[in-house]
């Protein structure tokens, strides 16, 4: 097992993920499923980096929590979004965030194929354990089968690895492929929903 130091990824400015907005994703998602933001749900967002997407969720949930491991994403993000209440920003790890049961959905982009695989079934139980019964994970997965292994992040990540570790906690509610995305990522991300399993 190694460990990625994220917070020095900030401070040296090696981020090829942070694009400056949010995921294109995810104005195409909202419109294509309002009715999971009826009644402003909780939300959860794991690896939020500059905090883009919480950002663009913010005015459709009740509340927010943005959580990441790097001190330095966490600054930033409270830096450029000041004046939205409704999000709390979080320096934390995932693995050890004990707020069971407490969100109806998590929003999850890029921090799945960024983690350390041999931490992917603890993610998988974290997300269960933080979702309320029911609650879903939307998620825009970087599907990346051909990628080394080992090598990353991003490490590889395949549909067959998505289902086997998401499968037996989680249903799959649907699969939309080639969502709209970055320029440089077309064909290589997949929107999954998957809802909680009691
Ligand atoms: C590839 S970046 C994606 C950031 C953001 N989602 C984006 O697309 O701009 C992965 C993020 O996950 C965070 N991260 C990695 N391990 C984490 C953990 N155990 N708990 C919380 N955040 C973590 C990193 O600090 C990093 O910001």
């Amino acid at each position: 097992m190694f460990t990625i130091d994220w917070d020095a990824r900030y401070r040296d400015g090696e981020t090829p993920w942070e694009k400056g907005m949010a995921h294109p994703a995810l104005p195409f998602f909202i419109e294509s499923h309002p009715a999971f933001f009826e009644g402003k749900p909780r939300l959860f967002h794991p690896g939020c980096g500059y905090g883009r997407d919480a950002a663009h969720l913010a005015p459709l949930c009740r509340e927010i929590t943005a959580l990441d491991i790097a001190e330095e994403a966490i600054t930033n993000a409270k830096n450029l979004y000041p004046a939205l209440e409704n999000i709390r920003w979080e320096q934390g790890d995932l693995f050890t965030w004990d707020e069971p049961e407490h969100y109806d959905l998590v929003w999850e982009h890029t921090c799945f194929c960024a983690i350390t695989p041999s931490y992917r079934a603890a993610y998988v139980r974290a997300i269960h354990t933080l979702l309320k019964p029911g609650g879903l994970l939307l998620g825009i997965f970087f599907l990346t089968p051909d990628h080394p292994i080992g090598e990353g992040p991003p490490f590889r990540v395949s549909r067959d690895q998505l289902n086997h570790f998401f499968g037996k906690d989680f249903e799959l509610i649907e699969d939309i492929p080639n969502p709209p995305t970055y320029d440089g990522r077309e064909d290589t991300e997949t929107i999954m929903i998957w809802r909680k399993r009691p």
